[in-house]
């Protein structure tokens, strides 16, 4: 079982990172052969400062190292330093169409936030694509919003197969039952994101205990009092999700523990708790591992390292099969 995921290190993560994705790439290390990719050259499709890129970057590391990867048990590395990914993106552009390309919803989305709309974030899908089809992945674990551009890969896949030959596994997503779109806490319409949304509605991985706690008090819900999921509860919603993956209890248990709650109050409180204490360690592993930079360096090559040897083999098949280069 081959499972790859992606993240971009713009930023900071935020809850929904984490509950999404960051929570199922830690226990993909348990389940199969893990690689994970840090997507600098899918960030730089939007307007960004290169200094602040490579910091960025960094960050982005120690996280995922002090959220539970083991270099050890997975493979880490930056999607720039593996050349193969931007090669095979150009031999997928032409099994891909325009017309798909101009259907997702995150291009739609993201460009309409733009002053600029590069033709990098017209294409990020297709990098998208040769990032996971280099490995001959069969899992990608992702957040709700996603999905569309799995599968736009799957489709892409399944495609050159049938023109070319067998060529690349056809990857399945893997996304959460439970907090695979965690909304913002103060606009709980909106997904939680690091643009467009609001800074009280958005609780970051590597937060003061303190803040997350007062994000938390404020979160909006609706008038009534009951502690259950319900479509027109979405704030409420949100809350119960959050508090089942940060307690380890499904969502049924954290209904009933509240179900005699006098109102809202309370529970918001006790959620503001439980994250504050599933995202501690997360913070002082962090504090740890972020100052060494030459420590995620050398992380990084070696995870490249390995990566290279893997993702070269498909791109070299990829190549043959479609009549590039010497027979
Ligand atoms: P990025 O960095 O924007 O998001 C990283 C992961 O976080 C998930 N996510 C969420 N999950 C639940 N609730 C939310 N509010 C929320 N917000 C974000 C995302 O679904 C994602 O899994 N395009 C990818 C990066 C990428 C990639 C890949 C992913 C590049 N190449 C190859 C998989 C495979 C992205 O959006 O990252």
């Amino acid at each position: 079982m081959r499972i790859f995921s992606g993240i971009q290190p713009t930023g900071r993560k935020h809850l929904g990172n984490f509950i999404g994705a960051i929570r199922q790439y830690v226990e993909g290390q348990d389940r199969g052969d893990a690689i994970y990719c840090i997507v600098d050259l899918h960030a730089i499709t939007v307007a960004y400062d290169p200094a602040d890129l490579r910091e960025r970057l960094y960050d982005t590391a120690a996280v995922l190292l002090a959220a539970g990867l083991d270099p050890d048990r997975c493979i880490l590395f930056r999607q720039s330093d593996v050349r193969e990914h931007t090669d095979l993106c150009w031999l997928l552009a032409g099994v891909t169409a325009y017309g798909e390309l101009r259907r997702m919803t995150q291009f739609k989305e993201k460009s309409a936030q733009q002053d600029f709309v590069s033709a990098g974030l017209f294409f990020y899908p297709v990098l998208q694509a040769a990032d996971v089809l280099a490995y001959q992945t069969n899992e990608v674990p992702v957040g709700e919003d996603q999905k569309q551009h799995i599968e736009l890969m799957r489709d892409i896949a399944t495609r050159f197969n049938a023109r070319f030959g067998e060529t690349f596994a056809v990857p399945g997503h893997r996304i959460p039952e439970v907090g695979a779109r965690i909304m913002d806490l103060q606009s709980p319409d909106k997904k939680m994101s690091t643009t467009g949304a609001t800074d009280l509605g958005t609780v970051y991985v590597l937060e003061e205990p303190e803040a997350i706690r007062r994000k938390f008090k404020s979160a909006v819900t609706d008038s009534g009092k009951e502690i259950v999921r319900r479509p027109d509860k979405a704030g409420i919603t949100n809350l119960i999700e959050i508090m089942s993956v940060a307690r380890g209890l499904a969502p049924e248990a954290v209904e009933k523990e509240f179900a005699d709650a006098p109102g809202y109050a309370g529970f918001k409180e006790a959620v503001g708790e439980a994250v504050a204490a599933f995202l501690a360690p997360v913070r002082e592993r962090y504090a740890e591992l972020r100052p060494n930079t030459p420590r995620l360096e050398e992380t990084l090559a070696r995870g490249a390292e390995k990566a290279r040897d893997i993702a070269s083999g498909t791109v070299a098949l990829a190549r043959s099969r479609m009549g590039i280069g010497p027979a």
